[in-house]
């Protein structure tokens, strides 16, 4: 089994709570995707036009700004990304993530937590975006992922 990085950014601790079972799943490593500026309940209001996520998420090149790199990328032929849905995409922070580490070359799988869309707008639109990276696959997870989802997906 190679060396796993699980990354994900959690606005809100769902999607937090996957990527820890997740490593503890596969003995692989988190990294979190820390805005610099954190979300709050308001600006996470989707019913509210002028909330900081409704205005980044209508703008497809906004890039919010990520706090913190990997240091170590060259340890991991792995990465999972991980996220929650907003307005069926992943959130613009991630396309920060992706653009200040190089990925080239890694597998790359992508996780989201939602409240009930599926992951595939998400991953295609990433996939169109960053179509010099390797994306292999996506799911979408819930906290109640298993052992088995994760071993029978990526190990
Ligand atoms: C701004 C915003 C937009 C969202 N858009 C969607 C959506 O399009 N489809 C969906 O199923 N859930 C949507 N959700 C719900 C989140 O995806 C869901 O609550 C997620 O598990 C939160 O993860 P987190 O706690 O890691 O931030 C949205 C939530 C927010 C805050």
């Amino acid at each position: 089994m190679s060396k796993i990085l699980i990354s994900f950014f959690s606005a809100s601790g769902v999607t937090k709570g996957v990527a820890s079972k997740i490593a503890d799943i596969t003995g692989g490593d988190l990294f979190e995707i820390e805005p610099v500026n954190k979300y709050t309940s308001e600006d996470l209001d989707w019913t509210n036009k002028q909330s900081r996520s409704s205005i980044e998420m209508s703008n497809p090149s906004s890039r919010p700004e990520v706090k913190n790199k990997v240091s170590n990328l060259n340890d991991y032929d792995t990465i999972l990304i991980g996220f929650p849905v907003w307005w069926d995409l992943a959130p613009t922070i991630i396309n920060t993530f992706i653009e200040e580490n190089n990925l080239e070359n890694k597998k790359i799988y992508v996780f989201a937590t939602s409240g009930g869309s599926s992951v595939n707008n998400s991953f295609d639109n990433l996939k169109s975006t960053y179509s010099n990276l390797n994306f292999i696959s996506a799911k979408r997870l819930s906290s109640n992922v298993s052992d088995k989802d994760i071993t029978d997906w990526i190990i």
